[in-house]
């Protein structure tokens, strides 16, 4: 029985060239932050070239959040579009066959500026929206269906590991003495083609997920097979077991679509929890700060901004791996609660540090130690959670679809943030920050009465929660039914 959580090579491997996916998504999100001041430099001339006109402000403003943003409208394309893949080409097919997506965006990036375009640059970003949108679906599919279930947790984490470190990569090399400058910033951009012919090669020699060829495919041979390699071992009849009786359950368990979600009383209070969730993670303003920090900075007056948004890259990825060895111990609840009273509070800090500039230069400092509390607030809270509470919230018929509205919620406002925060500054000045502190409280409140905790209770417990309404009978309501599922030792559903 031990044998199920060995690590072997071929699980390595499979994780490992998987997760080159995250990394190529945090990359992209990262990676337009450092260079805006010389690619914005590159719209103008391009403009001047055309039209024989220095480019207006509010064109440049509009083209660059359009640069930035649009990557979101791919992302939202991308990820609705997951189950037409995973399904039919399987999930390790898939995310090979996307790589020409990567590759393509590579291309229009990388020769706008020969080009003298600023479109293919904007196109380009899009074109790797829809990769990173497609591969985030794609990434936790794949290594949760290779792990064993003994690991399925902690290999899950690499994939947002992958996401922050990406991030920090992105942001080294957005350095100008690196690649974030006139001549280099093309090949900043269409650096994704490496990893992406890394994957292409190594992918082939990665398996298919068992599961896909189990159930999708009926293959049990190959399963068989790939489990063996995968495991290690010879004897991997639970782990087919436990997927023919998942698969079992998934049939008895209708699917239930988009619409009948909203429809139904049952799960219409649980999809407004979730729909809120993924708002309160986009809007607490993270992706102001990781596609603008740099500007942020520059604007509180720090001498060298670049390194500034370094360090908050560097915070990011410290307070994801603490949020790894938190997030399974403690509740989801009061984890979101602390990560948003603490982004509210770093909210005010950075508008007191904006505003008190002109008198004490010293506050350039104060808004540096705001904007890494920001971060690491975010990665304690509304980073991760809100994916975890979704999952936990629904059982196996409702799940894909609420993923689906999570993930459509999530890249919306993803693209409203990108979209607008440079006009938002502009009309607020040093008072921008107030707007994200008082959604935070907002999304604070809401949590408080209600989002009930997740952690540890099955969807048979939190269901019931909600027909009694609210959070605050969740608890009295959980002692009553694990006494009565107890007597009757009714199953419930994992
Ligand atoms: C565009 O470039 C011209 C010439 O270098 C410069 O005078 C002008 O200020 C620039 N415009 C913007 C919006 O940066």
């Amino acid at each position: 029985m031990e044998s199920g959580s060995k690590v072997t090579f071929q699980l390595i491997l499979a994780v490992g060239v998987a997760v080159i996916g995250s990394l190529q998504f945090g990359y992209n999100t990262g990676v337009i932050n450092a260079p805006q001041k010389v690619i914005q430099k590159f719209y103008n001339e391009t403009w001047i070239y055309r039209y024989e006109e220095s480019i207006s402000d509010s064109t440049l403003t509009t083209l660059w959040s359009l640069s930035v943003a649009i990557f979101s409208v791919g992302g939202m394309i991308g990820s609705f579009s997951v189950g037409l893949f995973v399904n039919r080409f399987g999930r390790r097919n898939s995310m090979l066959m996307v790589n020409i997506l990567a590759f393509l965006a590579a291309l229009l990036m990388g020769f706008s500026k020969l080009a003298y375009s600023f479109e293919m640059l904007i196109i380009g970003r899009f074109v790797i929206g829809l990769y990173c949108g497609l591969t985030t679906g794609f990434v936790p599919m794949y290594v949760g269906e290779v792990a064993p279930t003994a690991l399925r947790g902690a290999l899950g984490t690499l994939h947002q590991l992958g996401i922050v470190i990406g991030i920090l990569i992105a942001q080294v090399f957005g350095l100008d003495s690196i690649m974030g400058n006139d001549s280099m910033w093309p090949y900043l951009l269409s650096f994704i083609v490496f990893p992406a012919v890394l994957q292409v090669v190594a992918l082939p020699f990665c398996p298919e997920s068992p599961r896909f060829l189990l159930i999708n495919r009926n293959e049990e041979n190959r399963a068989k097979n790939i489990l063996r390699k995968l495991r290690g071992t010879t004897d991997v009849s639970s782990d087919l077991q436990e997927m023919k009786e998942e698969s079992q359950q998934m049939m008895r368990e209708k699917k239930v679509t988009i619409l009948e979600l909203f429809r139904s009383p049952l799960y219409r209070q649980p999809i407004i929890i979730a729909i809120i969730l993924q708002l309160s993670q986009q809007l607490s303003g993270i992706n102001a700060i990781f596609y603008y920090s740099t500007q942020i900075f520059e604007k509180a007056g720090v001498a060298q901004p670049v390194y500034a948004t370094i360090g908050a890259g560097v915070v990011n990825t410290a307070f994801t791996i603490v949020s790894l060895f938190v997030v399974e111990r403690a509740g989801r609840r009061t984890l979101h609660l602390i990560g948003l009273i603490g982004m509210a509070f770093c909210a005010v800090f950075m508008t007191i540090a904006l505003v008190l500039l002109e008198q004490l230069n010293w506050m350039s400092y104060i808004s540096i130690i705001a904007i890494f509390g920001f971060v690491a607030f975010f990665e304690i809270g509304p980073g991760p959670i809100p994916w975890f509470i979704v999952a936990e919230l629904f059982s196996q018929g409702p799940r894909p679809s609420a993923i689906a509205v999570a993930g459509f919620s999530n890249w919306t406002s993803n693209f409203i943030v990108g979209m607008c925060f440079q006009y938002v500054e502009k009309l607020c000045g040093p008072y921008v920050f107030i707007i994200f502190f008082v959604l935070l409280i907002f999304f604070f409140i809401f949590t408080y009465f209600k989002v009930p905790e997740t952690k540890g209770r099955t969807f048979d417990e939190i269901a019931s929660g909600f027909r009694q309404g609210g959070a605050g009978q969740m608890d009295k309501q959980m002692a009553l039914d694990e006494v009565v599922s107890l007597g009757t030792g009714a199953d419930s559903p994992v």
